[in-house]
């Protein structure tokens, strides 16, 4: 019998894509913990939005809490994630004797920094991100309590009304819409003239790029995939933007299982891209699962290239020697 033949695809692959140089400086973090001081080593939170990556490095031994409480007074380092903690969190773990390594990535160091500075100097501060993502929660964290209030969308900015002789400034999460935010930084430059903040935002290179290239991808195909997790910011903007770019069908997706074949079955150019926390070979799942039902050809696409990394946390670089 014919079996027929195997439709024809086209896949125009985003570059650059996935693992971003706090991506790859946090999991090294973990690896090198492990090496180190030998299994178990705690890691508060998932060290990057990621449950192929979360799996992975539990398999080698790293064991994931969500509160320091969770972690025993037995030694064992607990690592804090990529995204950065509150003040109180290495706070707590001093005072309870634990070795804390920070994988906190240095772009959102720098966010955590700039808060502070504004706040020395007297200026309430406007954080432009989303509720309740670690990252919001750990830059909030920097500041006490009422300096610092979150942004999510331009109506917010509405309801803003601190007294006229309070100086403001503004910083932002950094893996945001770039889109977005420079409506959001508009909107709140018109209603505070003299509001101080970043020459641009604090969206980081990474979320930058990867978005530039969904940007041109996504008006020449049928469909795009963003391979990452749902709970990853970076991600979940990557599949708005195509979505944005006009891409009929967009979709985020963890694992080639997740695919709902019969949305692409008359796609013929598809996008495929990668969130900052998401590993190449599950990119490279995805292409055999459709070259497993097309006849796929790939090219890439690439609006800039990327060389930029980060040199581990001095504990590490020192002793690992
Ligand atoms: Fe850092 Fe940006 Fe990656 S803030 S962790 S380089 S997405």
């Amino acid at each position: 019998a014919v079996t027929g033949e195997k439709p024809p695809l086209e896949i125009l692959l985003c570059a650059p894509r996935g693992f971003c140089a706090g991506v790859v400086r946090a999991i090294d973090v973990v690896e090198r913990a492990l090496a180190l001081y030998g299994a178990p080593v705690y890691v508060r939170h998932e060290i990057v939005h990621n449950k192929y990556v979360v799996e992975t490095l539990k398999r080698k031994g790293a064991v994931f809490v969500r509160e320091l409480d969770e972690v025993p007074d037995s030694g064992a380092p607990v690592i804090f994630s990529a995204h950065g903690v509150a003040k109180t969190v290495p706070q707590n773990a001093v005072s309870r004797g634990l070795t804390t390594i920070d994988a906190t990535c240095p772009l959102v160091t720098k966010v955590h920094r700039e808060a502070e500075i504004h706040h020395k100097r007297g200026r309430h501060v406007l954080l432009v991100g989303h509720s309740g993502h670690p990252e919001v929660v750990g830059t909030m964290g920097q500041l006490p309590k009422g300096s610092i209030t979150l942004v999510e969308d331009i109506e917010q900015i509405d309801a803003l009304n601190p007294p006229p002789e309070q100086a403001l400034a503004w910083v932002t999460q950094t893996t945001l819409s770039i889109d977005d935010t420079k409506h959001i930084v508009e909107a709140l430059k018109a209603k505070f003239p003299g509001i101080h903040g970043p020459h641009k935002d604090d969206i980081c290179y990474a979320t930058t790029n990867r978005q530039e290239a969904v940007k041109e991808v996504a008006p020449r195909v049928d469909a795009l995939i963003v391979v990452g997790s749902s709970n990853s910011s970076n991600s979940q903007r990557l599949r708005e933007v195509a979505e944005r770019a006009g891409c009929p069908i967009t979709r985020l997706v963890l694992r080639a299982e997740e695919i709902d074949w019969d949305a692409f079955k008359d796609v013929r150019r598809l996008g495929l891209t990668a969130g900052a926390s998401a590993p190449e070979v599950l990119v490279e799942e995805i292409i055999d699962a459709f070259a497993a039902r097309f006849d796929v050809t790939v090219d890439q696409v690439s609006v800039t290239i990327e060389d930029m990394s980060f040199p581990l946390p001095r504990e590490l670089r020192s002793e690992a020697a």
